[in-house]
């Protein structure tokens, strides 16, 4: 991997070895910004690298981790990684994301959409958070969904109100079963709550200074079907998925600004990633409902108390410790 250059850092992207991540990652380098990609498949994330490499401008660097977002013992390797090769990063984009349709545990016994989509990204960020403020102004971007937000028509289930240690362990029921979509509609909710409550603990422990503090954003991509967000459904959902909801939603899509695509979200994506800290600050939510301008998400999203709970219980259960991140003292 490349050394970090003076006056040059990476925007580490994870997941951006696919789908969301990678057409972010791409439109990154082709604006000349270097480039992290981290996820756990060794071989799609030199596929990717390649494809990123052959559309970077501006001798744009393309660096590629691996990390299981599920284990912290991994993302605390991926970090020390980023810390050994001295890599400077001023940008965060937590968007690997999972979409299960039966319970499996981490090796810590944690559900795993709520280990990969929450807590390794919670993790991250809180280990990542002297080096982002070292390259500051810097940001943290949150990918979320709509389906986080009741209100919205996305076919999924809504959130459960499960307190967050039940749901850590057993996801979110439906009658009593694991529903996978129950699950992960929970998990884009809990990425709000971690966002907006990272914002909330940055200011209150007054962290950088002024023009030199950690913005942080969350982002709804829209519906981007033929992503691999599929890929643990049953087969008739994956064909209807890939081959089918592509080509259905295309000419809805100048109609209905819920509809994203790869190209169009992924450039989203990489601007509020490349956005002057004050235009990605303050945790603002840039909904696909509102064309990703700064827009405003669910009620429940905006609830302090149950945002501070999460992240009460998403101390011990990552593991993080004491002096390890600039807000955990
Ligand atoms: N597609 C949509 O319609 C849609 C809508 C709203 C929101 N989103 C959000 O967009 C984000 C990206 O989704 P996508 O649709 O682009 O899905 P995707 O194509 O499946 O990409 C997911 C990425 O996450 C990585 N990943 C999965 N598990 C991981 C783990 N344990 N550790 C590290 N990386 C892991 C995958 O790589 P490996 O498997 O190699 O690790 C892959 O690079 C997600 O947060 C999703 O919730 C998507």
């Amino acid at each position: 991997m490349p050394d970090g250059r003076a006056g040059r850092a990476f925007v580490l992207v994870t997941g951006g070895s696919s789908g969301l991540g990678l057409e972010c990652a791409g439109r990154l380098a082709l604006a000349g910004r270097d480039v992290a990609i981290a996820s756990r498949d060794a071989r799609a994330r030199s596929d990717a690298v390649r494809r990123i490499r052959s559309i970077a401008r501006g001798g744009a660097r393309v660096a590629d981790l691996d990390v299981d977002l599920a284990e912290p013992a991994s993302v605390r390797a991926l970090v020390g990684r980023i810390e050994a090769d001295g890599l400077a990063i001023d940008a965060l984009v937590c968007n690997a994301g999972i979409l299960a349709s039966r319970l499996e545990r981490s090796d810590d016994g944690l559900e795993r959409t709520f280990a990969v989509n929450h807590l390794g990204h919670f993790l991250l960020a809180n280990l990542l958070l002297a080096r982002l403020l070292r390259s500051a102004p810097s940001r943290v971007v949150v990918v979320s969904s709509a389906v986080h937000d009741p209100r919205r028509f996305t076919t999924m289930p809504h959130p459960a109100g499960e307190d967050p240690l039940r749901l850590a362990r057993e996801g979110a029921l439906t009658r009593g079963r694991f529903d996978g979509r129950r699950t992960y509609a929970t998990s884009k909710l809990y990425n709000l709550w971690f966002a907006y409550e990272l914002a909330r603990r940055i200011a209150r422990a007054r962290l950088g200074e002024p023009g030199r503090r950690v913005g942080v954003a969350a982002f709804d991509p829209g519906l981007i079907p033929g992503s691999g967000l599929a890929r643990d459904l049953s087969p008739l959902a994956r064909v209807a998925w890939n081959r089918v909801l592509p080509f259905a939603t295309l000419p809805l899509a100048p109609f209905f600004p819920t509809i994203g695509s790869l190209r169009r979200s992924g450039a989203a994506l990489a601007g509020l990633a490349l956005a002057p800290a004050d235009r990605a600050s303050g945790a603002r939510y840039f909904g696909s409902h509102a064309r990703w301008r700064a827009s405003s998400s669910s009620r429940a999203s905006y609830d302090e108390r149950r945002a501070s709970e999460l992240w009460e219980a998403s101390v011990p259960l990552s593991g993080l410790r004491p002096g390890e991140s600039p807000l955990v003292p």
